[in-house]
């Protein structure tokens, strides 16, 4: 697949701070004087195998130490942006983990402030339209949650939606009933992470008690007929991100990954990154490796990113643009 043909493509699932590549991480530390454990980058790179989600996000978040300034949030985004236009993503909702920030004592206002800064030029020059998500931490409490989304709120950060990540099991919706019912109230929208490494009654409690309108993963609802059933029905959407779970041994191999049988199911699925930076790929090399290993031909490529486009939180006149450069796509 040459840079010419990506396919037009909405991404729904990506943590900003995933997007950190090893080089930008030494630059950063060299700019902010900061001496990392891994200094060099054969010695950062020998880091970068998981076993499981929290063995990824033990360095996820140890790496986060180099971003300091609002300029370093903003250079990290920027670099995502020109790297998603040419895998082909025109619209992005880009989650940002502002308590992650916050604990190493960096403030909401350079944190949310340096992304916003990047996201508010990307339209014009990367032609990709953006959304900012807020997502919390799951391990986190539920109080230091709605004190920070009270924070985001009182500043007018310019956040569309919350989001739910961090480590799953042992964390279960149920946990912020009160987070999600707080941020519906505001008006935002609402996504969470469930069914990644967590059981498919996660998903289920993620869409009842927390109301969210998007699942992130959702791979385990496959575990779940009578879950799929609903979600098929429903048509609830599940970012999905296959690089992301070979890497993390969610599954044990591409070809064994169940996104064939959610499609074959009728779910509203559609094809993300993740943590792009840590899992082998941007969403074009997800693309592409789903195509080698699956046999997908271009009209499900189609369907995918049709599901991306309308699941997407973007406005109707943009979503339609989307759709017909999408159905104008060649493959
Ligand atoms: N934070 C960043 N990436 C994540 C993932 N894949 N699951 C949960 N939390 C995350
Ligand atoms: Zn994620």
């Amino acid at each position: 697949m040459t840079t010419s043909n990506r396919v037009p493509t909405a991404e729904l699932h990506l943590h900003i701070e995933g997007t950190l590549e090893p080089e930008l991480i030494l630059d950063l530390a060299a700019r902010n004087g900061i001496t990392l454990p891994h200094p060099t980058l054969a010695e950062l790179r020998a880091q970068y195998e998981f076993t499981d989600l929290q063995s990824f996000l033990d360095l996820y978040y140890a790496n986060m130490a180099v971003l300091v300034t609002e300029a370093d949030f903003a250079d990290m985004t920027r670099a995502y942006l020109h790297r998603a236009a040419a895998a082909g993503v025109r619209h992005a909702e880009i989650m940002i983990d502002p308590q992650a920030h916050l604990s190493r004592g960096v403030p909401l206002a350079t944190s949310v402030g340096g992304v916003a800064a990047a996201l508010a030029e990307s339209e014009s020059r990367f032609g990709i339209t953006t959304g900012l998500i807020a997502a919390f931490l799951r391990d986190e409490s539920e109080e230091s949650a709605l004190a920070v989304l009270e924070e985001l709120l009182a500043m007018d950060a310019p956040i569309i939606g919350i989001g739910l990540d961090s480590a799953e099991v042992g964390n279960p919706p149920s946990k912020f009933v009160r987070l999600y019912n707080r941020a519906r109230a505001a008006g935002l929208r609402l996504v969470a992470h469930a069914g990644e490494e967590g059981p498919p009654a996660y998903v289920w409690d993620t869409l009842d008690l927390l109301g969210a309108e998007r699942i992130d993963h959702g791979i385990r609802s496959v575990e779940d007929a009578a879950l799929v059933r609903r979600l098929a029905e429903e048509q609830v959407p599940l970012t999905v991100c296959p690089l992301s779970n070979v890497r993390l041994r969610a599954v044990d191999t591409l070809d064994g990954h169940p996104l064939p049988r959610m499609l074959a199911a009728g779910l509203n699925v559609c094809v993300n990154s993740d943590d792009p930076a840590y899992f082998g790929g941007y969403v074009d090399d997800n693309f592409t490796a789903l195509r080698t290993t699956f046999g997908f031909d271009a009209e499900t490529v189609r369907t995918l990113a049709g599901n991306s486009i309308r699941s997407s939180f973007a406005a109707d006149a943009r979503k339609a643009e989307l759709l017909e450069e999408l159905d104008a796509w060649q493959g």
